[in-house]
Order: C-alpha cells, then structure tokens, then sequence
C-alpha cells in the first residue's frame, strides 16, 4: 500500500504543483483534498508552463487517474475553463483522467460577491483573500445551506436550492453589505449548463480512492495552501478556510488516515507569504526585495507580489509535528544562490524564553522575537547540479541545519523550475 501526502509546510507557493508532478511520475492517481481555484500551482515540462488551480497536478501525464475530493470547493465556471485553458497547451482532458467526488461543494456567484464583499467591510482589517469565494462556500457547507456536486447535477435540486439560497443572501448583500442583488434566473440558466456538463465527471471518489488503494496503485495526495494557512493551526484569521494539513486528507478524502503511508512536506529555502498575517522572519529591505526578484515572488492566482523573508525552522517544526511528516522536499535553493550570507530562523525569544512552537495567540507571536543562525552561501552553479554530492558543500551544510533542526529528512532538493531540475536524495 503506498499514498502519500504533498503539502506545503509554510504559506504556500512551496513549489507543490512542481513536486506533484515530479513524483506523479511513479504514481497512479493525483488527489486534491481541499481548497479550490485560490491555489496556484506551476508545473514547467521542458519549456513549457502550465498553472493550475483546481485540476490536480498530474493532469499533464496521459495515464493518470486525477481526482477531486469531496473536501474541495469546485468553481464549476473555473473547472471548465481551466479545461479549455489545458486543451489549448495540448493537454487532453478526458473522463478517464479526470473525476469529481459527488460530496464537493460548488462555489456559485454569491461566494465570490460575499468574499469580496466582506473584505470591503473588513476595511483594514482584511485577510487579504482571493476573492474566489472559498471562505463563503465552505461557511454555507458549515452551516449546512450550501449546494453539494450531487445536487448540483440534478435540475430541480439545484433549481429549488439556488433560489432558496440567493434570495437570503440577496438579502445580506443588499441590505448589510450593500452590494448588488444577484439575478436568479441568469445564474441559474449559466450555471445548469455546466451541471449538464459536469455530470459525466462525477463519481464517489471515496469509493474510487479506497479501490485503487486496495488495488495497490500509488496516490498521490496533492495539497493547496500551507500549514500556516491551515484553520486550525494557522495564523488565524489570516488563514484560508480548510484544513491544509495531513489531517485534512481523510476528512477531504474520505479513506481512515490508517491508509495513508507517508507525508512529504514541500518547504521552500526561505519563506514567502501572500496577503495580510503575522510573518516573524519577514524581510522588508532591500534583501527581501533581492529574493522576491531572483524567485519571481509573485501570486499565480492573483498576481500579488509575495512577502519574502528568512527561512523559519520553528515553522518547519511545527509541520513536522503537525502533519506527521516523514520527509521535507526543499525547493528553490537555487533562489538563494549569489547571497553571501543567508540566515536561518533557530527559535524564538518569547518574554523570557526561547521557544521552539508557534504561538496561537497573534498577540503573543507579535512578542517573538526570531532567534537567527548565519550561514555562508553558495553560487549559481547549484541549479546545475543533479545529484547530492553535486550541490554545493555550503548548501549542503544549510540542508544538514534543517534535519537536525526538525529530526526530518530532507529526501528531495529541487534546484530549479522544471521536472528535471529535482534532485532524489533518499527514498521517500
Ligand atoms: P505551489 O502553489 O506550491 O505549487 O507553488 P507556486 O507554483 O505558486 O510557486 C512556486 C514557484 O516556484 C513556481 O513559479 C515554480 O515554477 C517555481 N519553482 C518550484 N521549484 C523551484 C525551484 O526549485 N527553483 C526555482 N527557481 N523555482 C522553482
Ligand atoms: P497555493 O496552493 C498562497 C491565502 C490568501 C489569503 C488567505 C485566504 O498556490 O499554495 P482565501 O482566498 O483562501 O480565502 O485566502 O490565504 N492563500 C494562498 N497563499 N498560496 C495559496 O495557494 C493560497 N491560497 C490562499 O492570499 O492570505
Ligand atoms: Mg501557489
């Protein structure tokens, strides 16, 4: 039995639509389980570029199995033209590749005017999201009101839900938010054509993942977001609304966690961070600026330049415990090559102690005061190398700080964007 778990182990933009596709090689089946089209994963193949948001990673292979999970938000408008969008870079795109589970919710028209909405009136205080109604739609599948897959594909279900559904938020955009009402019937003669569309993709997918594990074939469990996004154990609430955490898998699945055998956690050399939250090792000068231009630190899905800063272990550590990982994929060690010092983040000093745990209270993480090892750096010459033992001594060193540090291994180094810049250290 083999399934792993690819997950971002710090804001997100790791690198984990890269690493999916990396290891979809030698997998069977590429599973989403949470989140939707707010993730912005970027797989590059030879010269070519290709960014996803809602369709997993391994779509790109013409043999395997990609699934949506019922722990997804599925934008049906986005799903179809991310399609259109893989067609037209010769991606083909059929039923035999592709299933939606028939428990995922669907992100309608007033998800994304309620999200963008209510960071109005957030005024200062706002997350920051993406404004593709992910918060929204996960608060109506909570609060029990919101349109399954199942529902969606049957008209009079869907039919009798939407209105229902508008009319009350109708309501509060009007009369709360002050926005402009939605008009039922549009919405409903747009969207129950893609329902008509979207029937052939649907299938109980926790069936479907159970069987193929049973069947022995290799899954691939494919993160969006990262630990720190997580809403439980992220900087709440500057988070997303899912759980991106290993523990979101079984819930976005639908299989026990006895099933899954290994969870990889993607970290990037450095961190990053898109929109508003606390961030300990941020780097607002002209170093953050170096490394936001060398990564081409800037959102997939929304274009928003990221915050850039030092690599924090204390985050690291925190995922590693969190998730269970059993091994880390570094990626863009490359990004950081030409530094002549680079720092790492050992712990923090909170009030008279140094912890080595993220704090809950934003309060209290406001108070950390990071706790810095230096570093010497290596050169360009690291997004050549194909091995270990051809990485740079100094980058070596870096890689040795973070197993130490976190008591897990670093299997994976990538050095660069595309497939073949991956480097397998260990068996993972
Ligand atoms: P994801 O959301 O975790 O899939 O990550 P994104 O695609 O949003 O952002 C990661 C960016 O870094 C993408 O542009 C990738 O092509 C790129 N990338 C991934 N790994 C590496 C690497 O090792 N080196 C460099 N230079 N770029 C990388
Ligand atoms: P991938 O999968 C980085 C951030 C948003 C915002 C917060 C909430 O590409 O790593 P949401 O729209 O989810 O309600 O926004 O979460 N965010 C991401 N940041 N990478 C992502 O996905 C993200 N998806 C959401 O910027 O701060
Ligand atoms: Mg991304």
């Amino acid at each position: 039995m083999s399934a792993f778990i690819v997950l971002g182990a710090q804001w997100g933009d790791e690198g984990k639509g890269k690493m999916t596709d990396y290891l979809a090689e030698s997998a069977d089946v590429v599973v989403r389980y949470q989140g939707g089209n707010n993730a912005g994963h970027t797989v590059e193949v030879g010269d070519k570029q290709y960014k996803l948001h809602l369709i997993p990673s391994g779509v790109l292979y013409d043999n395997k199995l990609n699934i949506i999970g019922n722990g997804v938000v599925v934008d049906p408008k986005a799903f179809f033209d991310e399609i259109e969008y893989l067609e037209s870079l010769g991606v083909n795109i059929t039923r035999e590749k592709l299933v939606v589970s028939d428990r995922a919710h669907i992100i309608l028209p007033y998800h994304k005017t309620l999200d963008v909405l209510k960071e109005k009136a957030r005024g200062k205080n706002d997350i920051g999201t993406t404004g593709k109604g992910i918060g929204p739609c996960y608060t109506d599948k909570f609060e029990r009101s919101g349109i399954r897959v199942c529902d969606f594909i049957k008209p009079e279900v869907f039919k009798e839900k939407l209105k229902a559904n508008i009319e009350l938020k109708n309501e509060y955009i009007v009369k709360v938010l002050g926005g402009e009402a939605l008009n039922f019937e549009e919405v409903y003669e747009e969207y129950s054509k893609y329902a008509e569309r979207l029937k052939i993709f649907v299938e109980d997918t926790s069936v479907r993942v159970y069987d193929e594990i049973k069947k022995d074939k290799k899954v691939l469990f494919e993160g969006a977001q990262g630990m720190l996004l997580d809403i439980d154990y992220g900087t709440y609430p500057y988070v997303t609304s899912s759980n991106t955490t290993a523990g979101g898998v079984s819930n976005g699945v639908g299989i026990g966690p006895t099933m899954i055998t290994n969870a990889i956690g993607i970290a990037k050399a450095y961190t990053t961070r898109v929109g508003k939250g606390p961030f300990p090792t941020e780097l607002i000068d002209e170093t953050g600026d170096w490394i936001r231009e060398k990564g081409h630190e800037y959102g997939v899905t929304t274009g928003r330049s990221r915050r850039c800063g030092w690599l924090d272990l204390v985050i690291l550590k925190t995922t590693a415990r969190v998730s269970g990982l059993t091994s880390f994929a570094v990626t863009k060690i490359d990004t950081l090559a030409g530094l002549d010092k680079i720092k790492i983040c050992v712990g923090y000093k909170f009030e008279d102690k140094v912890i080595d745990y993220f704090p809950a209270s934003l309060e209290d993480l406001a108070k950390c005061e990071p706790i810095y090892e230096e570093f010497d750096g290596w050169d360009d010459s690291v997004a050549e190398a194909r091995s270990y033992d051809e990485l740079p001594d100094n980058a070596k060193i870096y890689l040795k700080r973070i197993e130490d540090f976190t008591g897990i291994k670093v299997s994976i180094v990538s050095v660069g964007p595309r497939r073949d810049q991956t480097i397998m250290v260990s068996d993972i």
